[in-house]
């Protein structure tokens, strides 16, 4: 049995309102694998967010813990780097510039950074934009910036929340395929957050389906589809089964 990268035990989370506390996520336990893209489903609403954030280390869970290679995760990991389902680009730096970011933060000299971010921008397609400012991207270009901006790092894990939940369908399933070819290319661990059941399935070795708030594990579904996958796999009866398991598990 391989030693999980990532692991949650009795993850719980709780916040503070008015009126009492409001459980957002309920003792959840769960391992990654090295190596392993695994999707996480859930309703809208039902505290994919607040989960991902305490697999960051952004957030300290109220119970349980998160452990990195079996050790407590207290905070923020270089090893670790997240994807938001906004950009978050700086508007002031230019698309070079937002990649060297976090390079920056970590203090690796400027021509060395300066030579990963422009590879990794060569890799997401946008090497004729390094000197452009965001407001002249696409959302679609603007989503491969924050990829290159994670993964310039060299994280070990890659943890996206619905990072092209607001995209047009076609421009969606392109990413997909661009992520998917990334996250082998890099060797890297893969975490995403989605409700899109069709990019779950496109994407994972294993599918968690969330139960409404507070969330908790209500399935666990292997994808078992050939890799690479391909755009065309979509049609296949094999992928049209496994999106009508997993819905019917998330409305059950
Ligand atoms: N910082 C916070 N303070 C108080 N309540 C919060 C906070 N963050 C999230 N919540 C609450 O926790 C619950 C889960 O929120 P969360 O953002 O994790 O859900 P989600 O599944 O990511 O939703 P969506 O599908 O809309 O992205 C919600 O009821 C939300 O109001
Ligand atoms: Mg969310």
């Amino acid at each position: 049995m391989t030693v999980p990268i990532l692991q949650a035990r009795s993850l719980a989370k709780s916040f503070h309102a008015i009126g009492g506390d409001l459980p957002a996520v309920a003792q959840m336990s769960f391992s990654v694998s090295p190596g392993e893209f695994l999707c996480i489903v859930g309703p809208s609403g039902c505290g994919k967010t607040t989960l991902l954030q305490m697999l960051a280390g952004l957030s300290p869970p109220s119970a349980g813990d998160v452990l990195l290679d079996g050790k407590t995760l207290a905070e923020p990991q270089r090893d670790i780097s997240v994807v938001f389902q906004k950009p978050n680009l700086m508007p002031w730096r230019t698309v070079l510039e937002n990649v060297l970011l976090p390079m920056q933060i970590f203090g690796l000299p400027y021509r060395r950074a300066e030579e990963k971010a422009r590879l990794m921008l060569d890799k997401v397609g946008l090497e004729q934009f390094v000197d452009a400012y965001p407001n002249a991207l696409s959302g679609g270009m603007e989503q491969r910036v924050a990829i290159a901006r994670a993964l310039v790092q060299n994280p070990r894990i890659l943890l996206l929340d619905e990072p092209f939940g607001s995209l047009d369908a076609l421009t969606r399933e392109k990413l997909n395929l661009e992520l998917l070819k990334l996250w082998r290319d890099q060797n890297i661990t893969a975490v995403m957050v989605t409700h899109n059941i069709r990019e779950a399935a496109l994407m994972a070795d294993r599918v968690l389906v969330l139960s409404p708030r507070p969330a908790s594990i209500s399935a666990e579904i292997p994808v078992n589809l050939p890799r690479p996958r391909v755009e065309d796999i979509e049609y296949t009866k094999a992928f049209t089964d496994l999106t009508f398991t997993i819905r019917k598990e998330i409305r059950d």
